[in-house]
């Protein structure tokens, strides 16, 4: 199946299952918004209870914070955002709809790409074994004129957006006969710049209302606390402020379900470091969240670094992880030398000082920062990209399973009486009631129990739990593998001990400290 219709099957999935809906779905839904359903809460909080607590309980220089969306603003001066968060937007006069310049252009390249691999796929298919890519690359002309122009363009392209040189971008969208793919027309404004933060107001008068912003990144809600913490926690170098919420950015190019939305979640952590320490923790922050996404178990060729060659004006160094979505590697979390601009700017702003005093050498300076921000969305988005199967079992049939790692699992445990009577669903209450205080439980008496196990599939449910009139006599249930479909008797009262470690976030969490 092709990737692309894979991830409309994930989309539909998401929906059918109550894991995702499009905001506002009875009006036809919000560009670029989504709400999560009865499932998608489960999964969503526990993905948040995974980095949460792998910072804060695995870390005893790791505190958490909840500051406000909104925030003064000046906050959004110091930091930069007013003035540079910027998009480079262009019009379509003919269909009025609005375009990146950037990824206008950067899905051209993409295009000369697709041709250049097609052409390689074909000749791969003509030469069988004997065939080297390296060389059909360099020798075939069609193949080295399409790459010639991709290079070409890519390089066009990098010096007019270091440049933030708007008339080049059009230039490159003119030249290369980029068309709008709705009206298929070339008749584009000029490129402007499009700030991407939401501003409202505060304040009930017109006249005495002040602007504000909806923070588009949680991190400064950190940087304006770093002074409240840092004294009130007594905290000593190098330490580090944790922080999940929602963050908003007006992004104009709303594409990929939930991958880029105009609302969303971020779970970051900024570490304060002494100035000259922050590369040394740069690269074990890289690879401690690197572990921390390998521990779900979705396989290390899935995952890899992208070292930023162009750096924010305020980073000396930037990576990202990606991670191996069905339409290709996408960037899901960012790690960032962060210098001291962040807290500097806070302190020429707000006219405070705002350092560290070091008992070790007496000297007061100004800590630099390692961030690590990962979109609770995106991270989401991967997990059930990894996790949805189609798998054909032996007797034909197709079963729908989402792998979710256990401890990620919406629920953890379905309670099914094989019928509704003869006391059956008495004593699954009762086995439900016992076990529900430690694992999410779900009771389900409906339909067969066929089809109840591929509801549960379905869901990424771990573990089911059927009881049969045997268990009214023995004390057993038959306890059925998700993955393995295998089913074995087990004792009731050794289910807790059985399962605590395979579902929970402890043995999950205990499992990445034994790999740090
Ligand atoms: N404080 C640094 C910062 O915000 P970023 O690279 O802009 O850095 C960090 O964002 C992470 O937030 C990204 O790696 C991504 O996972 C998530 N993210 C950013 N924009 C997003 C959007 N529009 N929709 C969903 N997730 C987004």
């Amino acid at each position: 199946m092709a990737q692309e219709d894979v991830f409309k099957k994930i989309v539909s999935h998401c929906k059918e299952y109550g894991f995702v809906f499009p905001s506002s779905d009875i009006y036809d839904g919000l560009g670029a918004v989504y709400d999560y359903g009865q499932n998608g809460v489960e999964l969503k909080n526990n993905i948040k209870q995974y980095w949460w607590q792998s910072m804060v309980l695995l870390h005893d220089n790791i505190v958490g914070i909840d500051a406000a969306i909104f925030m003064h603003p000046t906050v959004w001066k110091a930091s930069g955002h007013v003035d540079a968060f910027n998009d480079p937007l262009i019009d379509n006069r003919d269909s009025k709809k609005r375009y990146r310049a950037d990824v206008l252009i950067e899905d051209q390249i993409a295009k000369y790409d697709e041709k250049i691999e097609k052409e390689v796929a074909k000749a791969r298919k003509r030469f069988g074994d004997a065939f080297d890519e390296a060389q059909f690359k360099s020798t075939n002309a069609r193949v080295m004129e399409q790459i010639a122009k991709r290079d070409a363009l890519h390089e066009r392209y990098s010096v007019a957006m270091n440049a933030m040189d708007l008339d080049a971008l059009k230039q490159i969208i003119l030249d290369e006969e980029i068309v709008c793919p709705i009206s298929g027309t070339r008749n584009w404004t000029d490129v402007r710049q499009f700030n991407l933060m939401f501003k409202t107001e505060v304040g009930s008068t017109a006249d005495g209302a002040s602007t504000i912003y909806l923070r588009p990144e949680t991190a400064q809600g950190i940087f304006v606390n770093y002074l409240n913490v840092q004294k009130t926690g007594r905290m000593k170098l190098p330490f580090g402020i944790a922080q999940i919420g929602k963050a908003f950015r007006n992004e104009i190019v709303a594409r990929q379900f939930i991958f880029r939305m105009r609302e969303f979640e971020q779970m970051e952590m900024q570490f304060f470091v002494k100035p000259g320490t922050e590369l040394d923790w740069f690269r074990r922050w890289k690879e401690t969240r690197l572990a921390w996404h390998k521990n779900l178990g979705f396989g290390d060729e899935n995952y890899r670094f992208h070292d930023h060659e162009k750096l924010a004006h305020y980073a000396n160094a930037a990576s990202d992880i990606e991670f191996r979505m069905p339409f290709g590697f996408k960037e899901v979390e960012g790690i960032h030398s962060r210098t001291n601009f962040d807290l500097s700017q806070h302190a020429k702003y707000s006219g405070r000082k705002i350092e560290y005093f070091d008992p070790e050498t007496n000297e007061s300076y100004t800590p630099y920062v390692i961030e690590t921000s990962i979109g609770v969305d995106r991270m989401f988005l991967s997990v059930m990209c990894h996790s949805y199967q189609e798998e054909k079992l032996e007797n034909g049939e197709t079963r729908v399973v989402l792998k979710l790692p256990a401890a990620l699992a919406p629920v953890k445990l379905a309670i099914l009486p094989l019928v509704k009577k003869d006391g059956l669903p008495e004593k699954a209450y009762e086995i439900m009631n016992s076990l529900k205080f430690r694992f999410n439980c779900m009771y389900e008496e409906k339909d067969s129990i066929g089809k109840r196990y591929r509801r549960q599939d379905a869901i990424g449910t771990p573990y089911c739990i059927t009881v049969d009139h045997d268990t009214l006599n023995d004390g057993c249930v038959t306890l059925r593998d998700r993955d393995t479909m295998k089913q074995e008797r087990v004792a009731i009262a050794d289910l807790p001990a059985l399962l605590e470690d395979k579902v929970s976030l402890t043995g999950l969490l205990k499992r990445l400290h034994d790999a740090l």
